[in-house]
């Protein structure tokens, strides 16, 4: 913190909005940090800074300036912040929030690999996601048309695939311990970007005030860490060396291996925080997504008709998607990529940091400097994007109704830190999407039509909301 304290605004450093004494701009933070950022960059131009109560944070806003910093300076812009909250939380170890070096090299390789591995052991990825949604789908088929919140079970169905990988099984849609971890690590999710979240980074001895949300935010993630070493732990048993079994055997095989070396980044307490990463990381996000695309066809009964008939005309009536099918669905594609699009899923991204002093559109940015990406500003970005207040699929098609792929749309980021789930993220949101609609019609229960105002947090998603999923006749 003391060095982040010490780089405020040298020469030459981004202007930004005048902020209050000693809090900043923090409070300008508060209802929608990314709308609030976009309109800054209208006056301050698309790379500013902000004063976040003693330390500075640049935000950068726009295609042209997210990948100018994230991909042609891709090795100064992979760092995470040293923010008193993350330091508290994983120790700036673990994988997501792992600072830039050796220790995240090691740990995204091994993530990046188990993944790669176990997800196609014994069989293929996508036949066990194929699986997940039948679970799925006939656990849907239970509320027979009425009204109900899919919320939890979109959170099961898509946290077992990535359970299938770390723990090499799925968990039941009952399993209430489970589901009580990730209730609580998602409302983590949503905490680390409140007021209270910013003002402990400023100020961390509010850590003493027995009041506050960052309070409740200590708690969560103690009870989570709790409850995943326990997991860990029973998952690890009847490890054979060098037969692993899944993610968690893997990473013990590599702690094993490096015992006794000082430098070694591999740590029981690193497997704890890379687990939860890699858990809520890949969770949350597809999660919402999901929610958000049930929200949207049932709010367009137009574009869910077009999806219904390309899958009919694609699938017939019985045969299951399949990957191979996505390319013979290119409007599933355009709709799927514009929810992404629109629904701005990670809307600032995971937070950055400066690797070392570098020089962007003219600006000094120190090394050690946060950096906020606003994905938000790049979807909306007007210079490439017409009309992006709207929700259309049609801008993912050219006029033969092929599918295009856009240049200014990065939900997964950019650069270094790019996502390590979008294949998996994009193999479930297809698979999922397509059974659920291939055998249900999403209607609003009648006179009701959900707000689609979101739920602030590092990531957005609907407000709760009812749906019916009623049986198509095919
Ligand atoms: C990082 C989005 C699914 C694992 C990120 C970042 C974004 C993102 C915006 C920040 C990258 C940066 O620092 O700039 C999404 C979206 C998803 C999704 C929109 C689904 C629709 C997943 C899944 C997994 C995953 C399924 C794995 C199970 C990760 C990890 C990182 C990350 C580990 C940190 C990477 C690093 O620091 O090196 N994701 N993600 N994500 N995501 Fe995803």
């Amino acid at each position: 913190i003391r060095q982040l304290v010490k780089q405020r605004r040298p020469r030459g450093f981004p202007p930004g909005p005048s902020p209050i004494p000693v809090i900043g701009n923090i409070m300008s933070l508060a209802t929608e940090p990314h709308v609030f950022m976009k309109k800054q960059s209208e006056i301050h131009g698309q790379i500013f800074s902000l004063d976040l109560g003693g330390y500075s944070a640049v935000v950068l806003n726009g295609y042209d300036a997210i990948r100018e910093c994230l991909y042609h300076q891709g090795d100064v812009f992979s760092d995470r912040p040293s923010l008193p909250l993350f330091m508290k939380m994983t120790k700036m170890g673990g994988l997501l929030n792992a600072k830039f070096g050796n220790g995240w090299i090691e740990h995204r390789q091994l993530a990046s690999n188990s993944f790669r591995y176990f997800g196609s052991f014994q069989k293929p990825l996508d036949q066990k996601i194929l699986e997940e949604c039948m679970f799925f789908v006939d656990a849907i088929d239970e509320h027979k048309g009425k009204p109900f919140n899919p919320k939890h079970l979109v959170t099961n169905a898509v946290s077992n695939i990535t359970n299938l990988i770390i723990f090499g099984e799925r968990f039941t849609y009952d399993n209430c311990d489970f589901q009580h971890m990730i209730e609580i690590f998602s409302e983590n999710v949503e905490l680390a970007v409140s007021g209270w979240a910013f003002l402990y980074n400023a100020f961390p001895w509010i850590k003493y005030l027995p009041f506050g949300k960052h309070q409740k935010l200590f708690r969560n993630a103690a009870k989570v860490y709790n409850f995943l070493e326990q997991i860990i732990r029973r998952f690890s048993e009847g490890r054979v060396r060098n037969f692993p079994r899944h993610y968690i055997d893997d990473y013990l095989n590599k702690l094993d291996k490096s015992a006794g070396d000082l430098g070694t980044p591999y740590s029981r307490e690193n497997l704890i925080y890379s687990v939860g990463e890699l858990i809520i990381a890949g969770t949350e996000t597809t999660t919402n997504t999901l929610r958000w695309a049930m929200l949207y066809m049932a709010l367009y009964p137009n574009i869910q008709e077009k999806v219904h008939k390309e899958l009919d005309s694609v699938l017939g009536s019985g045969k299951s998607p399949s990957l191979a099918d996505k390319k013979r669905m290119p409007y599933v594609e355009a709709v799927l990529h514009e929810v992404l699009r629109f629904c701005n899923i990670v809307p600032l991204g995971i937070f950055r940091a400066t690797t070392q002093d570098t020089l962007v559109s003219g600006y000094n940015i120190p090394k050690g400097t946060m950096v906020i990406t606003n994905l938000y500003s790049v979807h909306f970005d007007k210079k490439y994007w017409c009309d992006p207040g709207t929700f259309s699929p049609h801008r993912f098609l050219d006029s033969n109704g092929n599918f295009v792929r856009r240049e200014a749309f990065l939900p997964f980021s950019l650069g270094k830190r790019h996502c390590l789930g979008e294949h998996l993220a994009r193999m479930e949101m297809f698979l999922f999407f397509t059974t659920m609609l291939q055998r249900f019609h999403l209607q609003f229960p009648p006179g009701t039509v959900p707000s689609l105002t979101p739920k602030l947090g590092m990531t957005l998603q609907p407000l709760p909301y009812s749906i019916c999923a009623v049986r198509r006749q095919q």
